[in-house]
């Protein structure tokens, strides 16, 4: 990666919109592969071979550069249908031969081309427009590669539990994980193994709230990815753009299985984005989770690598059991903002110091996501913070909020199988539930 090549990343917007971007290295700006002892080659055993599907804004800003820095991974092939990528979100963003050229990877137009071609690949990072994550995944499962889907993992309840569906099939022997960089941080895990414990007793409520400032990207129309509803969605904004992050998280932690939802949402007059999101969503043990989200809290488009990016996103997630509560809340560029906090009835509880929530660093090899990945890609076993099912409960409970929104009422959240049009619904405990939740 060259100089120039830095300067037209790194003057565009936050990862996942809003998080620390920190300037980059000098070992970063000349493409360096990383030294550091996490990024050390593992002997023996051949680079991963990965495909990046989706070469805008994201794959050019952080995946394709992060994994060309690992010393484990190989990007040995770049499919990017559009014969002039564009994005709002950097100018400067470069043309597929431009990026094979830089990246020594074959460029191909379409997945299809990729798979006819023949090439070996072990995995494939689909980084497309959400709206594409459904086709792109079937045909890369059904290759056999591993998967590594960017969030949102598609844009319905029925397309996620096909997906589901096809993963389940492999048998454990294909790895998908969705990109929600949240959940493989340390004290996530440490959050899900409290739960797990039973630290906090049976789970019976959580709230939790995330506010973005996204005003810049939303309020904008030119962002259509990002602001127009496209596919089977029945809206966009807020809730696809940033709450599957939140939800994958709480999903993750808690194990909780999604049941029924309201939601309302306010919209952005300038494009129709929702803004401001509300719901509610019953569980199958009867848990109730809160969920908020707002786009507009301030701070601004960063301008500059050397932008201080004085704001980041506003995370905060509580989880009440029977026993005591988690508390995870902070800012998510600002590590002091926050710490976890385990508070139990008998006052026995824990505080790990530090808020992580999301990852978008540009620099090094890439977030704990992606890193796992390539692990997996060559035949390591690794912990998935997102993978299908978590998923599938959010991407459902996300068009359910959409559908509930717009029928103005309470809906049934369907199981993955009621998703696919079959009678069986196993993830509920088989309880027989209304469509109108
Ligand atoms: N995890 C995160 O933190 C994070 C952050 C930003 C974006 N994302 C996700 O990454 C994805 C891409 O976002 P973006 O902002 O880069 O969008 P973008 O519009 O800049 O880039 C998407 C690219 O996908 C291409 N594409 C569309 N259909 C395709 C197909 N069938 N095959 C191959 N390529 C196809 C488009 O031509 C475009 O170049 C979105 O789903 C977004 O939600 C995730």
């Amino acid at each position: 990666m060259n100089a120039a090549y830095l300067s037209t990343t790194t003057t565009t917007a936050g990862p996942e919109l809003g998080s620390a971007m920190p300037a980059a290295t000098s070992a970063q700006a000349t493409g360096a592969r990383a030294t550091s002892p996490a990024a050390t080659a593992v002997p023996d055993k051949p680079a991963a071979r990965i495909a990046v599907v989706g070469c805008g804004w994201w794959a050019q800003g952080w995946h394709l550069p992060h994994l060309h820095r690992h010393p484990d991974a190989e990007v040995v092939a770049l499919v990017e249908p559009s014969a002039t990528i564009r994005s709002t979100l950097n100018p400067d963003v470069e043309q597929l031969e431009q990026l094979a050229t830089r990246y020594s990877a074959r460029p191909f137009a379409s997945l299809d081309a990729l798979l006819a071609a023949g090439l070996k690949v072990d995995g494939v990072v689909i980084a497309a427009s959400h709206n594409a994550h459904y086709e792109l995944g079937r045909k890369a499962l059904a290759a056999g590669w591993h998967v590594f889907m960017e969030k949102p993992m598609t844009c319905s309840a029925a397309e996620a539990a096909g997906l589901l569906q096809q993963v389940e099939a492999t048998d454990g022997k294909q790895c998908f994980m969705v990109n929600n960089t949240a959940n493989w941080r340390e004290n996530t895990a440490s959050a899900k193994a409290w739960v797990a414990a039973g630290r906090i007793g049976k789970v019976r409520h959580v709230s939790c709230a995330m506010g973005s400032p996204l005003t810049w990207l939303f309020e904008d129309a030119a962002n259509v990815g990002w602001v127009r509803p496209s596919g089977p969605m029945l809206g966009n904004g807020m809730a696809w753009g940033q709450l599957s992050h939140s939800l994958a998280w709480v999903y993750y932690v808690t194990g909780l299985v999604p049941q029924s939802v309201y939601a309302d949402m306010s919209h952005s007059e300038a494009t129709g984005a929702d803004l401001y999101d509300a719901a509610i969503v019953r569980c199958t043990n009867g848990a109730l989770i809160s969920v908020q989200g707002v786009a507009t809290i301030s701070g601004d488009k960063p301008t500059s690598e050397t932008d201080a990016r004085p704001t980041g996103k506003y995370i905060e997630n509580r989880i009440f059991g029977t026993e005591g509560s988690i508390e995870y809340n902070g800012i998510d560029c600002e590590p002091e903002s926050g710490a976890l906090r385990l508070r139990r009835h008998d006052y026995n509880g824990e505080v790990n110091t530090g808020f992580a929530f999301e990852d978008g660093d540009q620099g090094g090899i890439g977030p704990a996501s992606l890193q796992a990945f390539v692990r997996r890609c060559r035949g390591d076993a690794t912990r998935n913070g997102c993978d299908a099912l978590i998923g599938y409960r959010t991407a459902a409970t996300i068009d359910a909020m959409y559908r509930s929104f717009q029928e103005g009422q309470r809906l049934a959240v369907p199981t993955a199988q009621e998703a696919l049009g079959h009678s069986s619904n196993a993830e509920n405990g088989g309880a027989k539930r209304p469509r109108r939740g």
